[in-house]
């Protein structure tokens, strides 16, 4: 698989981070695009104490990268901005209300908004893991436009019963939810009653 994974601004750093080891780990994927809206650096510095923008990568996998690729979100020229480029999906973990509101009305002046505007014209899976607290009117309305548009709102609300043990397990567990949901089944997951 081919995908791209982008980081926004909202609240729950640990679950994209999550998501990028995973995909990294995951041999059915040969290539994961990775973008980090500028917002999304601060609430990073805030939450996993990662600042800065070099080897942001690195800084997120604990390793170098094999197959995760890095482009600035002012890039829009990038390959994944473009329908004739190959892609098998993309996730926005987590997803703030402003890259909600920028892909649910067709904002596409960033390379997440084009990539995401790319990716439901091209009837392939959108994953909006979207974080917010309480929702407003707007936020609600902007999900329903988003999923008539045939992105999946994927919120970032964990399970508990598999009792998680702390944050990063509850990441994971919600990490491989998200990737079930597109043919990627984790080793590791927990499945309800299976035996
Ligand atoms: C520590 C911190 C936590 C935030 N949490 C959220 C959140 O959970 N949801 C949200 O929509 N915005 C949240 N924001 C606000 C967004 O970062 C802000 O609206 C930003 O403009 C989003 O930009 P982006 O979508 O381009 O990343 C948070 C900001 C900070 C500094």
């Amino acid at each position: 698989m081919n995908l791209t994974v982008a980081i926004t601004g909202a609240s729950g750093m640990v679950f994209g981070r999550e998501m990028l080891r995973a995909l990294e780990a995951d041999e059915r994927v040969s290539r994961v695009h990775f973008v980090a809206s500028e917002n999304s650096l601060r609430v990073m510095a805030e939450e996993l104490g990662v600042s800065g923008r070099n080897d942001l990568l690195e800084k997120l996998l604990g390793a170098a990268p094999v197959k995760t690729v890095q482009h600035t979100n002012a890039d829009i020229g990038a390959a994944i901005a473009s329908g004739s480029y190959p892609l098998n999906g993309m996730i926005v973990l987590p997803c703030s209300m402003g890259t909600l509101a920028a892909i649910a009305n067709g904002l596409a002046n960033s390379l997440i908004t084009r990539a995401a505007d790319v990716t439901l014209k091209e009837r392939r899976p959108l994953i909006l893991c979207v974080r917010e607290t309480p929702f407003n009117r707007i936020h609600l309305r902007n999900m329903t436009l988003a999923a008539e548009a045939g992105a999946v709102i994927f919120p970032c609300i964990p399970s508990f019963y598999n009792r998680p043990i702390d944050s990063t397990e509850m990441a994971r567990q919600f990490v491989c939810r998200v990737l079930a949901h597109i043919g990627l089944p984790q080793p590791g997951a927990y499945v309800w009653g299976r035996d």
